[in-house]
């Protein structure tokens, strides 16, 4: 089983999409196996978008990551990391495939409420960032064996 971090992020808090967005992974049979509120202190977030540092749109990305509280988790499944991209589509909502996350809530490339590590090797660096690892729960569930 594969892990990938998510996060619902601020404008997804504010706008009252938790609940929806956890209800999509969850539906579709990914398990939560970390999950938390919190605010991101500037320099996690200068460290977790660290790819972008020299792009044009990195000093409004802060900005915007760490203006509210986010909704971070990890969830596990099989090929978590692709699924989890799949169902949020593209970065830009104006492009994402209909019926994904972004294309469903998103109106704006800077505002697409949801965050999906885009690789294993990003997703284990992602909740090495964000969760200690007391922090992640393992337990089976009996469901499991209705999923795969
Ligand atoms: P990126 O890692 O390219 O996208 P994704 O979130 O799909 O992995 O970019 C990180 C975030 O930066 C993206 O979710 C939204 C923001 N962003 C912009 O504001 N403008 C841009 O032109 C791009 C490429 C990203
Ligand atoms: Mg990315």
């Amino acid at each position: 089983m594969e892990r990938t971090f998510v996060m619902v992020k601020p404008d997804g808090v504010q706008r009252n999409l938790v609940g929806n967005i956890i209800a999509c992974f969850e539906k579709k049979g990914l398990k939560i196996i970390g999950l938390k509120m919190m605010r991101i202190p500037r320099e996690l977030a200068e460290s977790h978008y660290g790819e972008h540092r020299d792009k044009p749109f990195f000093g409004p990305l802060v900005n915007y990551i760490t203006s509210g509280p986010v909704v971070a988790m990890v969830l596990e499944g099989k090929d978590a990391v692709g699924t989890v991209r799949e169902m949020m589509g593209a970065t830009n909502p104006l492009k994402a495939a209909p019926g994904t996350i972004r294309a469903t809530y998103g109106m704006d490339i800077g505002r697409n409420v949801v965050h999906g590590s885009d690789s294993p090797t990003s997703a284990e660096r992602e909740i090495n960032l964000f969760f200690r690892p007391e922090e992640l729960v393992n337990y089976q569930r009996d469901v499991d064996r209705w999923i795969y």
